[in-house]
C-alpha cells in the first residue's frame, strides 16, 4: 500500500492537517540537527596546533596557560590577533599595537597571534618581524599556528582561552581601528566590572559612522548585502548592540571564563554569539565609539560569507532556542 493510498484514505482533514504538521517539523529538526552536527564546537587537538615563541631561532613547543587558571598580575593587556593570510597587512598593525602598548603600559603586554592555517608563512614572518624589527623580549610575543583552517571564530576563542593577562582584546590583523582606542574600551570595562571586579566586556563600536563617506563610497550590493545582515542580526541576533561586528573587542579574565568555553561558531557569525552568550548570563556590555578606516584586502567573500552567516545565526538563535546549545555546558 503507497503513501499516496495512505493519505487518501485520512478522511479527516484535522488529521491531515496535522501529519504534515509532523511531516515538516521532523524535515526541519532532521535539517537542524545534521547542520548542527557538522559544526564542531570544540577546542583544537594537541595534534592540530604548533605553538611558536621569539624564544631563539628554533621552534619552542610549550603547554599554552589557561585563562580559567589564576592570571599573570604583571600583564595587564593580552592582544589576541586573528590571522589569516596576513603578510601583506600584519606589519601596519603590529607596529601601532606595539609603539601603544611600549609607551602606556611597557612590560605589562603581550601579543598571541593566532594563525589559523595560513600558507603565505604568516608565522614565520610575525616571528621574524618580533625579533628583527621591533627586538621584542622573550615572551613578549607567541604564536599559535592551526595546522588546518578554522575560522576567525576558532582562532578567537583559542586566543583568548589562553592568554595571561588580566584583559584580553581581540584585535583584527588588518588595523583598521586605531590601536590606542584601546584605552576607551579599558575605561569602560573598568567602570562596568567595579569594585567587585565582575564580569565585563568592552566593544569597539563604527556605529557613529554609518553615515560617513565610508558607506557611501561602497557598492550599492554590498550596503544590500550589509543591510540584510543587520535586520537579520536585529531580529535573530542581539538587539541592543548596534555595531555587533566590529573587530575589537575587550573582556576581563571573568568574561572569557562565562563566554568562550560555551562558543560554538567558528564562522564569521561568532561575533554574534559571544554577544548572545553575554546577554545570557546578564553580563554588562559597552559600546564605545572608536575611530576605523576600510582596508582592502578584506578575507570575506561577501556574496557566499553573507548567506553562511545569515543561515549560521538562524541556526544559532534555533539552536538555543530548542536548548540544543546551552549556555551552561562546554564544549
Ligand atoms: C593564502 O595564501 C596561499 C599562498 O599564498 C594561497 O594559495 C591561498 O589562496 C590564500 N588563501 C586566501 C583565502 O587568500
Ligand atoms: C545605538 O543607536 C541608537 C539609535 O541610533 C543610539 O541612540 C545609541 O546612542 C547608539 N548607541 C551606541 C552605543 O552607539
Amino acid at each position: 500500500m503507497g503513501l499516496s493510498v495512505l493519505v487518501e484514505q485520512i478522511q479527516n482533514v484535522e488529521l491531515k492537517k496535522l501529519l504534515s504538521t509532523v511531516i515538516i517539523a521532523l524535515l526541519v529538526s532532521g535539517y537542524l540537527v545534521v547542520y548542527l552536527l557538522s559544526h564542531t564546537p570544540r577546542l583544537p587537538f594537541k595534534e592540530e596546533l604548533e605553538f611558536q615563541t621569539i624564544d631563539g631561532e628554533s621552534v619552542v613547543k610549550e603547554n599554552l596557560p589557561s585563562v580559567s587558571e589564576q592570571g599573570d598580575d604583571d600583564i595587564l593587556l593580552s592582544v589576541v590577533v586573528p590571522s589569516y593570510n596576513e603578510t601583506k597587512r600584519i606589519l601596519i598593525m603590529l607596529r601601532d599595537a606595539i609603539s601603544y602598548l611600549q609607551v602606556r603600559m611597557p612590560r605589562r603586554w603581550e601579543i598571541v597571534i593566532v594563525d589559523d592555517g595560513s600558507k603565505d608563512g604568516t608565522s614565520d614572518y610575525c616571528l621574524k618581524l618580533s625579533r628583527e624589527v621591533f627586538r621584542l623580549e622573550k615572551g613578549q610575543l607567541r604564536v599559535v599556528k592551526f595546522t588546518k583552517n578554522r575560522g576567525k571564530g576558532g582562532a578567537v576563542r583559542q586566543g583568548l582561552l589562553h592568554i595571561r593577562g588580566r584583559y584580553g582584546l581581540f584585535a583584527d590583523a588588518d588595523g583598521a581601528s586605531k590601536f590606542s582606542d584601546v584605552d576607551r574600551l579599558l575605561t569602560s570595562i573598568e567602570k562596568l566590572e567595579g569594585s567587585k571586579l565582575q564580569a565585563a566586556v568592552a566593544i569597539g563600536s563604527r556605529a557613529h559612522m554609518v553615515n560617513t563617506d565610508a558607506v557611501v563610497e561602497r557598492s550599492f550590493i554590498r550596503n544590500l548585502l550589509m543591510y540584510g545582515l543587520h535586520t537579520l542580526v536585529f531580529v535573530f541576533g542581539v538587539r541592543s548592540i548596534n555595531d555587533t561586528q566590529c573587530g575589537f573587542k575587550l573582556f576581563n579574565r571573568q568574561a572569557i571564563n562565562a563566554i568562550f568555553p560555551y562558543l560554538h561558531t567558528e564562522g564569521w557569525i561568532f561575533d554574534v554569539e559571544i554577544l548572545m552568550l553575554a546577554l545570557r548570563k546578564r553580563i554588562p556590555i559597552a559600546e564605545v565609539p572608536i575611530s576605523w578606516h576600510e582596508v582592502d584586502g578584506s578575507k570575506m567573500d561577501l556574496a557566499r560569507d553573507s548567506i553562511n552567516m545569515a543561515k549560521d545565526l538562524v541556526v544559532i538563535r534555533m539552536a538555543y532556542i530548542l536548548h540544543i546549545y546551552k549556555d551552561d555546558k562546554e564544549c
